[in-house]
């Protein structure tokens, strides 16, 4: 056993009920918006998407559409900020495609300006951003969020997909970690 509290569950900010409330409306708003669309392709990052992104998915009621999967992580502290490595690339063409890209949380928007970027690059057709969290205050370069579940303060949040050092992502909700954290 630990001394320090790192074992105790995170106070709940985000209850279940209102993220699977959230994601039920964000279902439906891609829905709509994808009605007509030729060729849809889902892709989430990992890892911190993949509850959020199956839960969305299930709920968006289009033709079969494609799921693929970004993963990718900061460099260490002596390099450039906002240098974002990309550790698996997706494996279909996304050309001519309509991306739904779909993310966890965009913090200071490095991740998402780099894959933002890439997908431009291959010539998608459309790319549009889904996010379950925006911590807008932590933000420094600027990305458009197209569906936004909940912007929330600068905190530091796990479950639903979220970690601290690869804990806590099965928390059926978002809760703030308060141990000491980076
Ligand atoms: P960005 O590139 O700074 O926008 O960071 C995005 C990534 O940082 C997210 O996909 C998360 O993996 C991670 N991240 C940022 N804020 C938090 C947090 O509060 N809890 C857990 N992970 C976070
Ligand atoms: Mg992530």
């Amino acid at each position: 056993m630990t001394s320090d509290n790192s074992n105790h569950y995170p106070r709940p900010l985000i209850e279940q009920a209102d993220l699977e409330a959230k994601i039920g409306e964000l279902a439906a708003a891609v829905t709509r918006d994808y009605r007509d669309s030729e060729r849809l392709v889902a892709i989430g990052v990992l890892k911190g998407s993949v509850f959020f992104l199956v839960d969305l998915l299930k709920r968006v009621d289009l033709a079969p559409l494609e799921v693929d999967f970004f993963q990718t992580s900061s460099y260490g502290a002596a390099t450039e900020p906002g240098e974002v490595k990309i550790l698996k690339d997706v494996d279909v063409s996304v050309r001519g495609a309509d991306v739904l890209l779909i993310e966890d949380i965009v913090d200071t928007g490095y991740t998402l300006r780099t894959i933002l970027d890439l997908l431009r690059f291959r010539k998608a057709k459309s790319v549009r951003l889904c996010t379950l969290l925006d911590k807008p205050s932590r933000r420094k370069v600027d990305v458009p969020i197209d569906y936004c579940g909940f912007q929330i303060e600068d905190l530091f949040v796990v479950g639903y997909g979220l970690d601290y050092n690869e804990r806590f992502r099965n928390l059926p909700y978002i809760g703030v970690y308060e141990g000491e954290i980076r």
